[in-house]
């Protein structure tokens, strides 16, 4: 799972405003998808990021959009499965071996609550806001194990977790 937070651990305003992520982070957000080859998220920041146009650039990427209600995308690249279980199926038989949760919240849940995340990228981006979307869900704990931790600029570090599975 790769996310960018603020140190309060929200990933959004309210109305999905993330404009507090910044550019080092958006592009180092961008080569991790790039080197893993696929994203899974969730319909709703499938759904924002098709209207920002956020999938520039990343046009030969298989993007997993987990989903209960979505029926078709308009993207042959861009494949709706019903769960993360489903999600991992997918991608295990397009012959992948890592897959990349890319959110939003609800979606990195689901994920977690099903034991299916073994490590945690967070950019944690120098702003507090104290009410939005959290990283996970308020029924969410998991025990993790810090093994990174990488000053992306002044400003900003990444910390690389473990996750410790039960
Ligand atoms: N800071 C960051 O790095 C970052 C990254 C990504 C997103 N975000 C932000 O996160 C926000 C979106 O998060 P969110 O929690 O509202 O939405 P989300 O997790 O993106 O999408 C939620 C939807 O995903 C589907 N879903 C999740 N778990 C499922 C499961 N177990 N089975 C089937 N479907 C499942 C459901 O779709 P259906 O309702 O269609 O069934 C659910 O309504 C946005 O503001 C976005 O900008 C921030």
């Amino acid at each position: 799972m790769y996310m960018a937070t603020t140190p309060n651990g929200i990933i959004a305003k309210k109305d999905d405003d993330t404009s507090f992520v910044s550019d080092v982070e958006w592009r180092n957000f961008r080569r991790m998808i790039k080197s893993t080859g696929n994203m899974i998220i969730g319909r709703r920041t499938y759904e924002i990021m098709r209207g920002n146009k956020e999938f520039r650039g990343l046009e030969k990427i298989p993007v997993i959009i987990v989903s209960k209600k979505l029926q078709k995308t308009l993207n042959q690249r861009h494949h709706i499965v019903r769960s993360p279980k489903d999600a991992v199926a997918f991608l295990k038989k397009q012959g992948f071996k890592k897959a990349l949760v890319a959110g939003g919240s609800k979606n990195n849940s689901s994920f977690l609550k099903e034991n299916i995340i073994d490590e945690i990228y967070l950019d944690v981006e120098p702003t507090i806001i104290g009410k939005g979307i959290p990283l996970f869900q308020a029924n969410i704990e998991s025990r993790l194990k810090l093994i990174g931790i990488r000053k992306l600029s002044r400003n900003e570090i990444q910390l690389h977790y473990k996750v410790l599975k039960k």
